[in-house]
């Protein structure tokens, strides 16, 4: 791994892999972004200039694509469109990122024979009931609910048919809830810190019984990294960190942390589709690579993450208007 090719470099996990890789590797590390909406270059801020480089473009274009997937020799895929609320609204730019844009990827890989490591989602395997005793494991069958899902689902099958019909040398990650600095405040944890900061009350979709499996972007990172220096070919393994809790139980915890009512909550209208619960196994992971999370306490790493939030205003503040609005007018 001399030189990698980051896809999605400026997103939430994506800019936390490229601190990660310039920490832990000796690796030049290329990032391939078309700065979306959700893209953040303060989140890319400090990197050394000699190992760093960004190349603004689309990863569903081949004369793009292609160059820079020759000049690399592992390419780490996480450019996609990622909300499922969005992509209840429109799903045309889910079809062409996440599944054009990886078709695209993988056919520069084959040409040039590169490594390929796929990100995916914990949602692929669609949900389990909250009193289901199972989790998720790398046997789970697809049963993807959301155009989100289903576009990372059509991804990751994209991908395994590159694996064995062309032998492309590829491994696929599915992990679970990120949290942590730097994610767009569309997302759960930072809409309702933020909320609470503005003095609004949070807002919980449905009855707030459903279920995510939170994990520190920084352990995603180190998963990730994990997989591509000792990860085997061909497989698939799922990222996790213990982390399942309710989404009422989390606004409660915001809410202390602000000292506020943990009574002080809307309940608006559900997500349609909306996944109950999600749950992972990351047995493979922990036993075959020596995979383990560094925060494996919720409450701490939730903590933290809010107080990253009330330091940096100045980042979420200019975007915070834009997505009430789109929530406002979903009557969310
Ligand atoms: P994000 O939305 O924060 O960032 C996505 C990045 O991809 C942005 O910088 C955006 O500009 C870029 N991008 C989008 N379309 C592109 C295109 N056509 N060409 C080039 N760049 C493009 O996403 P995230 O939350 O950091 O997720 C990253 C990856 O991890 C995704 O593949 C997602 O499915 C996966 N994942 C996310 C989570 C989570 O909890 N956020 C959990 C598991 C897996
Ligand atoms: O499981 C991994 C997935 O986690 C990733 O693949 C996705 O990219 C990522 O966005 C995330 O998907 P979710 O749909 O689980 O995350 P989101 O932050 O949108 O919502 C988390 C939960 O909170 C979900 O049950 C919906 C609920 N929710 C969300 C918002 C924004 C609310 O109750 N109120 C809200 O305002």
């Amino acid at each position: 791994m001399d030189r990698i090719l980051v896809t999605g470099g400026a997103g939430f996990i994506g800019s936390n892999i490229v601190h990660h890789l310039i920490a832990h590797t000796d690796a030049h590390v290329t990032v391939l972004d078309k700065l979306t909406y959700a893209a953040s270059l303060e989140s890319l801020a400090g990197l050394p200039s000699d190992r760093v480089e960004l190349v603004v473009g689309d990863i569903a274009e081949p004369d793009v694509v292609g160059p820079l997937v020759r000049e690399a020799d592992t390419v780490v895929h996480f450019a996609a469109e990622s909300h499922n609320d969005n992509s209840l609204e429109d799903p045309v730019p889910f079809i062409r990122t996440n599944l054009v844009g990886t078709f695209t990827l993988l056919e520069a890989a084959r040409a040039h024979g590169r490594r390929f490591h796929h990100v995916s989602t914990d949602e692929v395997y669609g949900d389990l009931e909250l009193d289901d005793s199972q989790r998720f494991t790398e046997d789970s069958p697809y049963r993807p609910s959301s155009p989100y899902s289903a576009s990372k689902a059509g991804s990751d099958h994209l991908v395994r048919a590159w694996i064995r019909s062309f032998g492309l040398r590829a491994t696929i990650s599915c992990c679970s809830n990120n949290y942590g600095p730097w994610q767009h405040l569309e997302k759960f944890i930072p809409r309702q810190v933020t909320e609470v900061i503005d003095g609004r009350r949070p807002r919980l979709y449905g009855d707030g019984r459903n279920v995510r499996d939170w994990i520190h972007t920084d352990d995603h990172s180190s998963a990730v990294l994990a997989i591509l220096e000792r990860g085997a070919i061909g497989e698939t393994y799922l990222v996790g960190a213990d982390g399942e809790r309710s989404n009422l139980e989390v606004v409660r915890a915001i809410l202390r942390h602000f000292g506020r009512s943990e009574d002080d909550i809307d309940f608006v209208r559900d997500r349609p589709g909306h996944d109950r619960r999600y749950a992972i196994d990351s047995g493979k992971l922990r036993s075959g690579l020596d995979w383990h999370p560094i925060h494996s306490d919720f409450e701490a790493g939730l903590q933290a993450t809010i107080e990253w939030y009330v330091a940096n205003e100045a980042w979420w503040r200019p975007r915070k208007d834009a997505v009430e609005a789109s929530y406002a007018a979903r009557g969310q």
